[in-house]
């Protein structure tokens, strides 16, 4: 849903509207149209205000996160980034887990071999023959398969981790994709860079929402100093791409409740006015991702 919103608020950046209101517009849907005209008319500063005084009068308000989300991380949005990743990279394998609607898994090129695991997937349209729905938990999906071989015996080329927005749950992801990896694979995860603190609480409490994924990029920035961990800066909240990765490396299996545990217990603040450094953000410019796309591994780790 939130990638929907934010595809439409990109796409539509039409001249300010000189209707009058609805007639039965509240105060917060009015001070967001207004936000709304302030950022389609460059007036970033004022849009920013808008959405903050919406937002402090109706705490939930999706739109008005979402255009903060889209002014906070200006370009192309983790889909199309996700999109211009498939293209470049041409995987022979792709692994997504959290596949919803199958809006993400559904632009896999022909020659790619797909898994899509989701318990409740909601798939709007019939998957290519190439292309395999698992309808159950990733943490199943990983036990029960034999993973390599349902690619064809193949390793993971590129994972897109975008399951349930709950750190130990894609440090398991992690982890378990890893091990199917090579050194020369990729792994993207979604949601990574939050907006702020009520977006990424535990417990969901807003519709926009990326919970509290990003204490993996400080955990594997910490622990995994072997890997190349870049964020992209991608509306709505982050796309990490992780590189040089280690099929062989026990250490997060080894040590994951005691991980689980000391990052469960960082306060968001550790972000406070070192959000961009901490979390490795990288600038959302195609031709520089590519050109780290194209940077062996090892030579990417920063
Ligand atoms: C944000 S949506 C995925 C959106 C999709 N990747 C896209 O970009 O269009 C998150 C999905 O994760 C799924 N999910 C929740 N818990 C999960 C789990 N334990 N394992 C795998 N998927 C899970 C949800 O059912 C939901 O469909």
């Amino acid at each position: 849903m939130l990638g929907n919103l934010f595809r439409s608020l990109r796409a539509s950046r039409p001249a300010p509207s000189r209707g009058e209101p609805a007639p039965a517009e509240d105060e917060p849907s009015r001070r967001y149209r207004v936000a709304l005209e302030d950022w389609r008319a460059d007036r970033t500063s004022e849009a920013v205000a808008g959405c903050k005084a919406a937002l402090e009068l109706a705490p939930g308000f999706l739109a008005a996160h979402s255009l903060l989300a889209t002014i906070d991380l200006p370009g192309e949005d983790y889909f199309r980034v996700l999109s211009r990743v498939h293209a470049h990279l041409k995987p022979r394998t792709y692994v997504e887990i959290g596949v919803a609607t199958g809006a993400s898994i559904r632009m896999v090129g022909s020659g790619t071999r797909a898994i899509g695991v989701d318990p409740e997937p909601r798939i709007e349209f019939e998957p290519d023959p190439y292309v395999s729905i698992f309808a159950e938990t990733s943490d199943d999906f990983f036990a029960r398969h034999d993973v390599r071989a349902e690619l064809g015996d193949l390793p993971i080329d590129l994972a897109f981790i975008d399951g349930m927005h709950r750190f130990e749950f894609a440090l398991r992801d992690f982890m378990n994709i890893e091990a199917l990896c090579t050194p020369s694979s990729t792994i993207l995860i979604h949601d990574v860079y939050p907006l702020d603190e009520c977006t990424a609480a535990r417990e969901r409490v807003t519709d926009f929402w990326s919970g509290d994924i990003w204490r993996l990029i400080l955990l594997l920035r910490q622990h995994r100093p072997d890997l190349a961990v870049h964020t992209i800066g991608a509306a709505p909240t982050g796309l990490a791409m992780v590189r040089n990765l280690d099929p062989q490396s026990r250490y997060i299996r080894d040590h994951l409740g005691a991980l689980v545990d000391e990052y469960l217990a960082l306060d968001f603040s550790v972000l406070d006015g070192r959000k961009a450094e901490r979390l490795a953000l990288f600038p959302n410019d195609w031709s520089r991702i590519s050109a780290l796309l194209d940077t062996p591994p090892a030579a990417a780790r920063r």
